[in-house]
């Protein structure tokens, strides 16, 4: 990394921007008075990158001028060029970092991605300082590290994390089969204990076999028991249809015979009915005989009776017509009469008035009366006799014909033919009933016939039905005893099927336990490897561990750190010293070897090994800072990333003269190994030995102008 230029606002005394570039120069001298702000100014550049100014203590916040500050650095790694800017906000505080590679945003604003950039970039802080910076009050330098620290930082710059994320790698890996290994042994102990039940599975296996084997031959004898007496009851039940059948049989037979009996009994009357009108034939035919006659008596009797009949009509018909002109002529006379007696009363008059005159006209009527009286007389007379003449037709006529004795007659005939009528229906039945006699009579031995066979066949059905019954009779006890056997059989289908289930259960236990052992096999060979490479994980973390392979390096590299500090200590010190770098020291308890880093410091004038605490105020300045200008010289030929910016503040404060300018001929050696320096003087003869001078003054700056 080599440092370009370098912008504060807001920190420290700097309440102004000021900002300081940096061209082709490589030694660059900053001076001014003290309190000036020279430490700010190049700490700066590190807080701006770090977050933190290296000699001071508290966060960045407590190093604000202003309220608010601002940093700006550039800065050039791997031919790119890189602008960091921090900005930072005291109420409410608050923080943010822009880095930018080519002026492309490459992390920010937030802090936390700032900083993982830069580490990625430039190394973290620690490392960085202890090797590129050396601080007025000699801040972040390795000489003041614990032994233990130093040889921790010497192990990162030799690229030692790598071993040691391998080695912890390794233990990690281990760490974590082993905890695998528990879980498999606690699995394994577990199938085991399982795995010791088989003997009592294949014990219980046998048992339940032989179990069942005894059951399939109950089974089987108590199916051939029951089989016989399915058979048996087949029959008893063929019995009881056949005894059904011969029932029903025995019914219609007896149905018939009852018929058989009725049609007996009909035909046999109708026999005696036939034989009584045979029997009566003499009378029968007497009597149809004496039918005829009075049925010839009646037609005879009927001519008679239809004359006198019509005679009668005659009679009556006379007799009628004169009663009716009767009653005319008499309703005539009676007319006739009361007309006479009104002409007389009318024609009265003129005999009344004693006037003749036929032309007085108050007397014609009287004379048409007068006049009408001879004529209605005349007519009188004539109706008079007529009825004398009907009245006597009338009696002339005297009785009508008598009808009623030959009616009489006419009934009793009838009566007595009807009486007879039986007789002639028997007449005519008698023929028939000669020829029917004999059919009836043969119908009658056929009735008689059938009735035995119908007899004979009841018998035989009966003394079957009795046999029948016999069977039916075992029919209960069957019955029971079936029932019996189904029970059994169910029992033993029922414990047969329970049977199976356990032997299946038994089964699956037992291949549940082979599959346990194949179970237990698989995880002891597993257990196998996993031990395998527990103790190839364990060599691993034992070799790239702390106590392994990097002491070694450590020592490896300790001569090349030796050489360089020597190569300082002879340009910057007039005295003659030797330092030796000791990675491992015995413990208190004797034995044991601790890892260390001791700088142990051998004057070689008097031969004395001494602390570096030992020496005066300016050779400790000497010796340190020759042992840090080794260390950044062997830091910057490790890294594949070095810093190319070396800085030093106030580091000559107690040197004499010589020795200062001896101290910065050394420094200017650094530029062997490093692009750019920057040191802090208070003495500006010694800055004016740098090739651009900065002035700072209250928070200002001044300097001379930049080489390019
Ligand atoms: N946190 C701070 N905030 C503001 N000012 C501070 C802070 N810390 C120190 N100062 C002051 O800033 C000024 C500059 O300090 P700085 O250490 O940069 O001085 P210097 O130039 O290096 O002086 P010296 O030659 O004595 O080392 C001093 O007056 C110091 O007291
Ligand atoms: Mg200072």
């Amino acid at each position: 990394m080599l440092l370009k230029s370098i912008h504060i606002e807001g920190f420290g005394p700097y309440h102004e921007a000021q900002t300081v570039q940096f061209g082709a120069e490589q030694i660059i001298g900053i001076y001014g008075p003290n309190g000036s702000g020279k430490t700010f100014l190049l700490e700066a550049a590190l807080a701006c990158l770090y977050e933190s100014f290296p000699s001071r203590k508290g966060t960045i916040y407590s190093h604000l001028g202003s309220p608010k500050g601002t940093i700006e650095v550039s800065f050039e790694l791997d031919g790119q060029g890189y602008r960091a800017m921090r900005t930072v906000q005291s109420k409410p505080q608050k923080q943010e970092a822009h880095l930018y590679c080519d002026n492309q945003l490459i992390a920010g604003p937030k802090t936390t991605e700032f900083a993982a950039e830069i580490e990625k970039l430039l190394g973290p802080a620690g490392s960085a300082l202890a090797c590129i910076f050396s601080a007025q009050d000699s801040a972040g330098d390795m000489i003041n590290l614990s032994p233990s620290e130093r040889k921790e930082l010497l192990a990162s710059w030799l690229g030692l994390e790598a071993c040691s994320r391998l080695a912890q790698g390794a233990a990690d890996k281990s760490k974590h089969h082993n905890m695998r290994l528990e879980d498999i042994d606690a699995h394994i102990k577990a199938m085991e204990k399982e795995e010791l039940r088989m003997p009592e599975y294949v014990a219980a296996l046998k048992e339940k076999e032989e179990q069942l084997k005894e059951n399939a031959q109950t089974t089987c004898e108590t199916n051939k028991q029951l089989q016989a007496l399915y058979q048996e009851k087949a029959g008893i039940e063929e019995a009881v249809r056949r005894i059904k059948e011969l029932r029903s049989r025995l019914e219609a037979l007896s149905r018939e015979r009852e018929e058989l009996k009725n049609s007996y009994t009909r035909t046999s009357n109708r026999l005696e009915e036939l034989e009584k009108i045979i029997r009566q034939k003499a009378e029968i035919e007497s009597k149809a005989r004496k039918h005829t006659e009075i049925v010839q008596e009646i037609t005879a009797t009927s001519d008679v009776m239809q004359k006198l009949q019509k005679e009668y009509q005659a009679y009556q018909g006379t007799k009628s017509r004169l009663e009716e002109k009767i009653h005319a002529t008499t309703k005539n006379i009676a007319v006739l009469k009361s007309r006479l007696d009104s002409c007389r009363k009318q024609a009265s008059t003129i005999q009344e008035v004693h006037c003749s005159r036929r032309d007085c006209k108050f007397l014609t009527e009287a004379w048409k009366a007068k006049d009408a009286i001879t004529i209605i007389s005349q007519k009188l007379t004539e109706e008079e006799q007529r009825l004398a003449h009907e009245t006597l037709q009338l009696k002339n006529l005297g009785q009508p014909p008598a009808i009623e004795p030959v009616l009489s007659k006419m009934k009793q005939m009838q009566t007595a033919a009807k009486e007879l009528e039986a007789y002639v229906r028997l007449a005519a039945q008698l023929e028939a009933a000669e020829k029917n006699k004999q059919h009836l009579a043969e119908e009658l031995d056929r009735f008689i016939i059938k009735g035995r066979e119908k007899a004979a066949e009841i018998e035989k059905i009966s003394a079957s039905l009795k046999e029948h019954a016999k069977v039916t009779e075992t029919s209960a006890l069957i019955e029971k005893q079936v029932s019996l056997l189904e029970e059994r059989s169910r029992k033993l289908s029922a414990a047969s099927l329970a049977m199976s289930q356990e032997l299946g259960e038994i089964k699956a236990r037992i291949q549940a336990t082979l599959k346990i052992q194949q179970e237990i096999a698989m995880q002891k060979e597993r257990r196998g490897k996993i031990t395998t490479e527990i103790s190839e994980y364990e060599a691993i973390a034992r070799i790239y561990g702390k106590n392994g392979v990097q002491p070694l390096i450590i020592d490896a590299a300790t001569p090349e750190l030796e050489a360089l500090t020597r190569q300082f200590l002879t340009s910057i010190c007039q005295k003659n010293f030797d330092v030796s770098f000791m990675t491992q020291r015995e413990t208190n308890k004797g034995k044991a070897l601790r890892e260390t880093l001791d700088i142990i410091i051998t004057d070689l004038a008097t031969g004395q090994k001494r602390d570096i605490a030992n020496f005066s105020g300016g050779e400790k300045v000497l010796l340190s800072q020759a042992i840090r200008m080794a260390m950044s010289v062997f830091q910057a030929q490790k890294s594949r990333k070095p810093w190319q910016t070396f800085f030093l503040d106030e580091s000559l404060g107690e040197l004499d003269e010589v020795n200062a300018e001896n101290f910065l001929r050394a420094v200017a050696d650094l530029t062997t190994w490093f692009r750019r320096i920057l040191y802090i003087s208070h003495t500006p003869n010694l800055t004016l030995q740098a090739q651009k001078q900065v002035k700072v003054e209250n928070g200002t700056l001044s300097h001379t102008a930049a080489l390019n």
